[in-house]
């Protein structure tokens, strides 16, 4: 099915357009377009991101009832700490309040929260709140909601890159050892499988340092809609342009009858 030839009217038709044995078990997102939803409606950049956090828990809803496993979502790069100090104060301030009170419920709901990034510049206040939802969500298994906050794939990269530089010094690996699989093994998304599907949204077409190694083979869609508007029928939507994607992971589709003929040689 395209989109561009079903004008769909509701979240149940989108729905029904779904197949329910093809639905990603895990989905990364790139929540994009807070501050600019903000200025077009003549707010403070401050509001975008609190419409933002009741987004989130929309789209955590909606994507577990879906079956998806996974929802990774991108909340606080490594190079965000560029922003003007207010704002940087503002968000972990906001990260703080929203844990605080949405704990209670991602535990009823099974979540399992983990947050993915270097935690150690944070306030103690807002270390320890992230550290203790880890602990009381860990043994949930409904679902995984992984935060990268603070987090920058080229700064995850060379980690693992130095620590197995050190063990290699060290003796207690042999270079010849790494591989992918000792690699990816080191990353701080160990023993979580990649994204099958990366959403970002407000247009932007750039990964912007997220998930650099795990999304190697991830498909991409990217929604025009700001973060703070996006909502089921836009999560829905991305869901069916997935679904439609041929991955080949560098092979080939393969269709019955044809076989491979090299043209040049033959003639
Ligand atoms: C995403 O929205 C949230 C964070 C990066 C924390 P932005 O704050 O980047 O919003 P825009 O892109 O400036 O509109
Ligand atoms: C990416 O958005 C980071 C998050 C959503 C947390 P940015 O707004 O920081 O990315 P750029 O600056 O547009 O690349
Ligand atoms: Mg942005």
């Amino acid at each position: 099915m395209t989109l561009e030839k079903f004008i769909p009217i509701s979240n149940l038709e989108l729905f029904q357009e779904i197949d329910k044995n093809k639905i990603p078990k895990h989905v990364a997102i790139i929540m994009d377009g807070n501050g600019r939803w903000a200025t077009k409606k003549g707010l403070p950049r401050s509001s975008g991101h609190n419409k933002g956090v009741s987004v989130l828990k929309e789209i955590i809803k909606v994507s577990k009832n879906l079956g998806c496993k996974i929802l990774t979502v991108y909340a606080f790069s490594t190079e965000n700490w560029i922003r003007p100090a207010k704002e940087v104060d503002f968000l972990l301030r906001l990260f703080e309040k929203v844990l605080k009170k949405e704990i209670k419920e991602i535990h009823q709901e099974s979540i399992k929260i983990k947050f993915i990034g270097d935690l150690s510049p944070f306030p103690d206040s807002l270390k320890s709140i992230l550290y203790r939802s880890e602990a009381i969500t860990k043994d949930n298994k409904n679902f995984t909601l992984n935060v990268c906050v603070n987090y920058g794939g080229r700064q995850e990269i060379v980690k693992v890159a130095k620590e197995l530089a050190y063990k290699s010094f060290s003796g207690e690996i042999n270079p010849s050892e790494v591989d992918e699989k000792l690699f990816n093994s080191k990353l701080l998304t160990q023993g979580i499988k990649d994204p099958e599907l990366l959403i970002r949204t407000s247009g932007e077409k750039r990964i912007s340092n997220f998930l650099l190694w795990q999304l190697a083979y991830s498909e991409i869609y990217i929604s025009d809609v700001l973060w703070p508007d996006f909502n089921e029928f836009e999560f829905l939507k991305a869901i069916i342009d997935y679904q439609s994607r041929n991955r080949r992971f560098g092979g080939i589709e393969s269709l019955p009858n044809e076989s491979f003929e090299d043209s040049y040689c033959s003639s």
